[in-house]
């Protein structure tokens, strides 16, 4: 067992852990935070993808000793949490108005990969937001509406405030 200590969502987490154990395992099973998905376990899909250090990686590929004193986001870590509730923020809201939010495997992985592209200052272009989110594969419905969504995020943010 490893002791690994980090901050998840903000909150510093400490824990014994098998090094090798994914990284997808503790947020799940360990943690509870059941909105990062499992689909391939291979790196494939992006079902599991989490911000750690500010990138996206595939945390089924991610072995808890690497983790250790670095910073992680998980899409539980996307909405603000206020005195009145949780407020969905723009990349969400915008999922929500598009009808991007397809499906319950997939969205996670998504919002987190287009959290970072939007972070690092992208834009509404398709191709640019394709490219993003090139490593999240949807197997049902499209990218259409996902890209969509993004693109209506990237506008939103770029509104100057009280427009
Ligand atoms: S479950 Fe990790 S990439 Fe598919
Ligand atoms: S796999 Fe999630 S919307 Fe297609």
């Amino acid at each position: 067992m490893t002791a690994i200590r980090f901050l998840v969502n903000g909150a510093p987490v400490e824990l014994e852990a098998p090094g090798m154990r994914r990284l997808l395992d503790v947020l799940r099973e360990d943690l509870g935070l059941t909105g990062t998905k499992e689909g391939c376990g291979e790196g494939e899909c992006g079902a599991c993808s989490v911000i750690l250090d500010g990138d996206v990686v595939d945390s089924c590929l991610i072995p808890a000793c690497q983790v250790d004193g670095r910073i992680i986001r998980t899409v539980e870590g996307l909405a603000a949490l206020t005195p009145d509730g949780r407020i969905l923020d723009d990349l969400q809201a915008a999922f929500l108005a598009t009808g991007g939010a397809q499906c319950g495997i997939c969205t996670p992985g998504m919002l987190l990969a287009a959290r970072v592209y939007l972070d690092a200052g992208g834009g509404p272009d398709e191709d640019a937001i394709r490219e993003a989110i090139a490593g999240n594969l949807c197997r049902c419905t499209g990218y259409t509406k996902i890209v969509e969504a993004i693109a209506l995020a990237a506008e939103t943010g770029r509104r100057p405030a009280g427009a």
